[in-house]
């Protein structure tokens, strides 16, 4: 039996979040129901954030109301305080993820709070989770390296992981927001967080602007993670992370996993539909 790697589908999230054209919530609920029959164990459909924010993502109750749920999918949402916990609960996810950086900078751009803010925000959304039944996943933005800040210390991407870990978040997916890791400062990071946390319980989060994700895969597939968050035909970025363009494909990373010889679960032919479905949503021509 070939060893199992997971892809967590993040097109409809982080791949559409940037978009400029108002993307109607039927097509977002077609995409959806498309990538729930592709194999994902988990799908993230929106976030429950400020639509002053991110506009494009201000249907998220209609899209969750949307969509045709499968079983054994999880459908997660991004949830930065308790007012986004609100909307993820009356909405049914299955699954809420509060998101951190790992500077101050991106955490002030992307939050408009401090780190140690931030996290204190989040103790009421993990607490109320944990008493609803309902898992969070915690990311950490901006691992290496951070449009504001420069290069990320990974003392600090650690430190954040502990917290997020003693929250309660059952798995840390950690980002290379602006795609300009390198397999070296992924090791470093990984060693650093590793220090703290199990491979098991670690997520890789790469977004390819350079080009370089699948090389940071490989690096963090060497280090035991066996989760990596992409997006079907690339699509994405964080509107608050300046040339954070492009999470790496999930076309590209299921075929170059397959490659190595790991099975990820999933049907190529959906995945392809998917991929061209999510880029003509973004007006791109089909290649
Ligand atoms: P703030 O302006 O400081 O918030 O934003 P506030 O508490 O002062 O509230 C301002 C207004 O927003 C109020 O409305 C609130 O009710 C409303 P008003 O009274 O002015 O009409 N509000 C909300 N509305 C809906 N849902 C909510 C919510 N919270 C407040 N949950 C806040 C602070 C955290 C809300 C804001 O900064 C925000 O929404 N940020 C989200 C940014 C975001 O979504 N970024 C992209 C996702 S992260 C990412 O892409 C990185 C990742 O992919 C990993 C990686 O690549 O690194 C995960
Ligand atoms: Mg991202």
């Amino acid at each position: 039996m070939p060893e199992t790697v997971e892809i967590f589908e993040m097109g409809p999230r982080d791949g559409l979040q940037n978009e400029k054209r108002q993307i109607p919530a039927s097509e977002k609920i077609a995409l959806v129901d498309l990538l729930s029959s592709a194999g994902f164990r988990r799908i993230e459909v929106t976030s429950f954030v400020s639509p002053k924010w991110v506009p494009q993502l201000a249907d998220a109750a209609e899209v969750m109301a949307g969509i045709t749920r499968a079983p054994g999918v999880s459908y997660g949402v991004l949830t930065p305080n308790m007012k986004g916990y609100d909307g993820a609960k009356a909405a049914r996810a299955s699954e809420v993820a509060v998101f951190a950086s790992a500077s101050e900078g991106f955490s002030k751009a992307n939050l408009n709070a401090t780190i140690s803010e931030s996290l204190e925000r989040f103790v009421p959304v993990t607490e109320a989770a944990r008493r609803d039944g309902l898992p969070v996943r915690g990311y950490i933005s901006v691992v290496t390296d951070c449009p504001f800040d420069g290069p990320t210390p990974p003392a600090s991407v650690a430190c954040v992981a502990a917290a997020l870990r003693d929250m309660g978040c059952y798995e840390i997916s950690l980002g290379d927001t602006i795609g300009q890791g390198r397999p070296e400062t992924v090791d470093a990071m990984l060693a650093a967080v590793l220090d703290e946390i199990p491979a098991e319980r670690l997520a890789g989060h790469y977004h390819d602007t350079a080009g370089r994700a699948l090389q940071n895969i490989d690096a963090s597939l060497a280090r035991g993670l066996r989760v990596f968050d992409a997006a079907v035909g690339g699509l994405g970025g964080c509107p608050y992370a300046p040339g954070a363009k492009g999470n790496v494909a999930t076309e590209k990373v299921a075929l170059h996993l397959a490659g190595q010889g790991y099975a990820t679960g999933l049907d190529m032919d959906v995945i392809g539909k998917a991929a061209a479905m999510a880029r003509s949503m973004r007006g791109e021509k089909d290649v």
